[in-house]
């Protein structure tokens, strides 16, 4: 099983889009795959159409206390999605109460990489949507994963919000035991604006070895699959931006092996 977190401390710069669009694309050849939301916001649990304020239970039972998680405690949490091989752990709005309790934050770090030893079995890949904030459900998701995948806007700004997200992967390398390996991916790329392109070629300068060769276009079939709530590539499998992530998942793959 590998587990993916896709996570940058800046808003908006398509992690859930790249969750749901790389699940779409290991379910389509065969793979098993987890989609966990920590997310407080709950965008992947409402794309598959799960009511972040309506769940009784949800990641944030994992939450309740620090230390061991039962394997019936997580199967309760499994949720079926309309893509047969992919499952979803949802959030609920209780999550962002969790960021708040700062104080009980003690040995909580390690909550989902608990939860995911019962399931080692039972999927090939897992992959996290983080919220855009440092806190302990970040934390979690760095904590969890074998490798990192940091979706970085192709504009200025974004450049700033990126270099926070390394210093805090250096932060968290000098917790764990392994260093984590991450790739950055570029987002709404448009060769058409000098923004994106100068961004482009600041990103291949500054992270020459983490930087994915893939670039993820603008494509606005992506706002109209979440419309619609279906992966992206159910909707339109030729689409330009599906395309660019059927060759980030293969570098990826690749990559791993
Ligand atoms: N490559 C793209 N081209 C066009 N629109 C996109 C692209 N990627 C994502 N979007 C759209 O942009 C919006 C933000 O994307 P997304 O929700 O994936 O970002 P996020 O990083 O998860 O945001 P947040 O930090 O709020 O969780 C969504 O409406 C999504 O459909
Ligand atoms: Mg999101």
């Amino acid at each position: 099983m590998q587990i993916w977190a896709i996570a940058n401390q800046k808003g908006g710069v398509g992690k859930t889009t790249t969750v749901v669009t790389l699940a779409g694309l290991l379910a389509e050849v065969g793979y098993k795959v987890l989609l966990i939301d920590l997310d407080p916001h709950g965008s992947l649990t409402s794309y598959f159409s799960y009511e972040p304020d309506e769940l009784d239970h949800s990641v944030y039972d994992l939450f309740q206390t620090a230390g061991d998680v039962t394997e019936n405690q997580v199967n309760s949490l499994l949720c079926s999605t309309n893509v047969e091989r992919i499952q979803l752990l949802p959030a609920s709005t209780a999550l962002a109460t969790l960021e708040r309790r700062a104080v009980e934050h003690e040995g909580m770090g390690l909550q989902v990489a608990r939860a995911l030893r019962h399931l080692k079995d039972r999927y090939d890949y897992v992959l996290i949507d983080s919220p855009p904030v440092l806190g302990v459900l970040m934390v979690n998701a760095l904590a969890a994963c074998h490798h990192l995948i940091v979706p970085a806007q192709t504009e200025f700004l974004a450049l700033k919000g990126l270099e926070r997200m390394i210093r805090t992967i250096s932060m968290i390398n000098r917790a764990r035991k392994k260093k984590l390996s991450y790739t950055i991916i570029p987002t709404f790329y448009d060769r058409r604006t000098q923004a994106s392109v100068s961004c482009l070629r600041e990103l291949h300068k500054l992270y020459p070895d983490e930087l994915a060769s893939a670039v993820i276009p603008v494509d606005t079939k992506f706002r109209n699959a979440s419309m619609k709530g279906v992966v992206p590539s159910a909707l339109d499998a030729g689409s330009r931006g599906v395309h660019a992530y059927a060759r980030l998942l293969r570098s990826l793959i690749e990559q791993r092996r």
